[in-house]
């Protein structure tokens, strides 16, 4: 693991943006692995900008998002499919054709797990961005998923819903389930890039670097993986030894 630690959260997304923009400009056909949540989207308006810069181009690129809730339309303002919408697809050259979420409709969530894991057998991901949850999930990998997992439909922690509040009027609205690519997905990315900001990140951010490799921290199998960058701002590393 290549642990970077910053100033905060700007440093953060800018530095993981100079990560993102190198890997265009060397393979414009790129595929990239897309998360969402709150921490990504520094990174996805310096990518904004540098594609209206003319610096990298989406054109090529094809896209393959972490997870989606189940249930919520896909017009929903808190779906990951407007979320990808609002804070990316729709302000860069990207072709709508070549970017994939996980279907999400609750009557053949099952057949949407079995569907998504499908086409992302047939791909390798160059570049997959993950944030990590405070209980150390990522994607919605929970504590306690097996490492084999591939895409699957996960019932959510009670702790990851309340985290994700937030984003809804209240917890009744926050979905129970989600689509989620598996850990064994996540590692077969070539690179990954994973970014957290915030103190509420801190024992995560920990246990993921200095914890053991167990299923009840997913995010410790980055240790395992043969190309993984960590990019922290000082409060997400507050916990780390110096
Ligand atoms: P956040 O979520 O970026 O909104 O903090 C990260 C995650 O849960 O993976």
């Amino acid at each position: 693991m290549n642990i970077v630690i910053l100033k905060n959260y700007d440093e953060v997304s800018s530095k993981a943006s100079e990560i993102v923009i190198n890997q265009l400009i060397s393979k414009p056909n790129s595929v990239l692995g897309l998360a969402t949540g709150s921490t990504p989207i520094g990174l996805y308006k310096r990518l904004i900008q540098a594609n209206k810069e003319n610096k990298i181009s989406f054109k090529d690129v094809k896209s393959f998002n972490l997870d989606e809730y189940i249930g919520l339309d896909i017009k929903h303002p808190q779906s990951y499919h407007q979320f990808m919408m609002d804070n990316l697809f729709s302000k860069v050259d990207i072709n709508l054709a070549n970017t994939h979420l996980p279907q999400n409709d609750v009557e053949n969530m099952n057949e949407h797990a079995e569907a998504y894991n499908k086409l992302l057998a047939k791909t390798k991901i160059d570049l997959q961005i993950l944030g990590i949850g405070s209980n150390g999930h990522i994607g919605f990998n929970e504590p306690g998923t097996p490492f084999g997992n591939e895409t699957f439909i996960v019932e959510l922690e009670e702790k990851t819903r309340k985290d994700n509040m937030r984003f809804f009027n209240s917890l009744d609205e926050v979905p129970k389930y989600a689509i989620t690519m598996g850990i064994k997905n996540i590692m077969r990315s070539k690179h990954i890039l994973l970014l957290a900001s915030g103190i509420e990140k801190s024992d995560a951010v920990y246990q993921m670097i200095h914890g053991e490799v167990t299923e009840n921290l997913p995010a410790s199998i980055l240790q395992l993986h043969p190309h993984a960058t960590v990019i922290l701002d000082e409060k997400a590393a507050s916990k780390l030894p110096l």
